[in-house]
């Protein structure tokens, strides 16, 4: 995550761009500032993914209580090949890329005379998973031409440019879930509008299954999580200069059945305070007083049509695992 520094680094074919500046670190400090001021105080859960952040979430992604990442994988695998073969020349956004292990998984399954005809866009608001991913990708597939986007996809989608090749959106890993209803909604309704007859949106759903097993994938016993949830503090410390001592809070994560989600929250494990150049006054924590930090929604199959209602997206295929644990749905523009 940098909001400050411009500039695009190019390598071979892979060409990186860093739009966050144009949002402008002000704009994180103000929105940071609201939440930890506000009556229910919370921090989004993009302020998770510094260097650091991104590095506990490959961690958390190798866990054995963490089911989500390798189960994902296996339905891509099975899919790859009918999916990545539809043309010959086409053009790849992921949305959140991550360490772009995923895609890996699918752009492996192109046949290989073909790999110079597609571009791939990954886009995420972490500069390190950008950076390294785009680098690891390069090695693997050197004729793919790569132009990742470090942007916040909720708001710079809209600035990112694309070829007229036809296209595939991949939002993977179940990131939708951690927006409430309201805002997947939006999110896939902005994506349905960018896409043309022939284009599909890939989304990956976490379906709804037993909650000792959603607990146990939150609450880890190596305690990678844990380290993950008290990060976002650290990151927070160095965009408004705060003090947060993370020793004051412990990691406390739930599944919400009336909900759907996880809820994931930082508890003050005693009284304390922060103080901020950017505010006038302390902001004073009560000993059991919470930050929120994350919500995971967990879909029900039928759900996901209640989620792209009136959105302009229609189901082309579904796919899920023997357990069914986790859904792979490919979209298509209704018109
Ligand atoms: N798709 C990968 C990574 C999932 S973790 C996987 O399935 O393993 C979520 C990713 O989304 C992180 O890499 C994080 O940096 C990115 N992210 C979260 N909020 C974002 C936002 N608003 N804009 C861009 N990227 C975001
Ligand atoms: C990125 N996102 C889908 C993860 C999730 O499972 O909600 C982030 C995460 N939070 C805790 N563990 C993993």
């Amino acid at each position: 995550m940098n909001f400050i520094d411009t500039g695009v680094f190019e390598k071979q074919k892979v060409r990186i761009k860093n739009l966050l500046p144009e949002i402008g670190i002000e704009k994180a400090r103000a929105e940071i500032i609201a939440g930890l001021t506000s009556k229910n105080k919370s921090i989004s859960s993009k302020y998770f993914y510094d260097e650091i952040g991104s590095d506990l979430f490959e961690a958390i992604t190798e866990l054995p209580e963490y089911y989500p990442t390798r189960t994902e994988k296996s339905i891509l695998e099975s899919i790859a090949p009918e999916l990545m073969n539809r043309n010959s020349s086409f053009e790849i956004i992921e949305l959140g890329s991550g360490d772009c292990s995923k895609i890996s998984i699918l752009i492996e399954a192109v046949q290989k005379v073909n790999l110079e005809n597609v571009n791939y866009i990954p886009i995420d608001i972490s500069k390190s998973a950008i950076e390294n991913s785009t680098a690891e990708l390069l090695e693997k597939f050197p004729d793919m031409k790569i132009n990742g986007y470090v942007a916040d996809f909720i708001h710079q989608l809209n600035q990112i440019p694309h070829s007229e090749k036809p296209r595939l959106i991949c939002f993977l890993g179940s990131t939708i879930g951690n927006f409430s209803k309201s805002d997947s909604t939006k999110i896939l309704r902005n994506l349905a509008k960018g896409l043309l007859k022939g284009d599909s949106l890939l989304v990956g759903f976490d379906l709804v299954k037993p909650k000792s097993v959603l607990h146990a994938a939150y609450n880890d016993s190596a305690g990678v999580t844990e380290q993950f949830n008290k990060n976002i503090l650290n990151v927070v410390n160095s965009i408004i200069d705060t003090d947060f001592n993370t020793d004051d809070f412990n990691h406390h994560s739930f599944f919400n059945h009336e909900k759907s989600r996880i809820e994931m929250n930082l508890v003050a494990n005693k009284n304390c305070s922060v103080n901020s150049p950017f505010i006038k006054s302390p902001i004073y924590f009560e000993n059991g007083e919470s930050i929120h930090t994350e919500n995971s929604h967990k879909y029900y199959l039928n759900g996901i049509e209640e989620l792209i209602a009136n959105s302009g997206l229609v189901v082309k295929n579904s796919y899920t695992d023997p357990k069914k644990w986790f859904a792979l749905v490919e979209f298509a523009n209704k018109s």
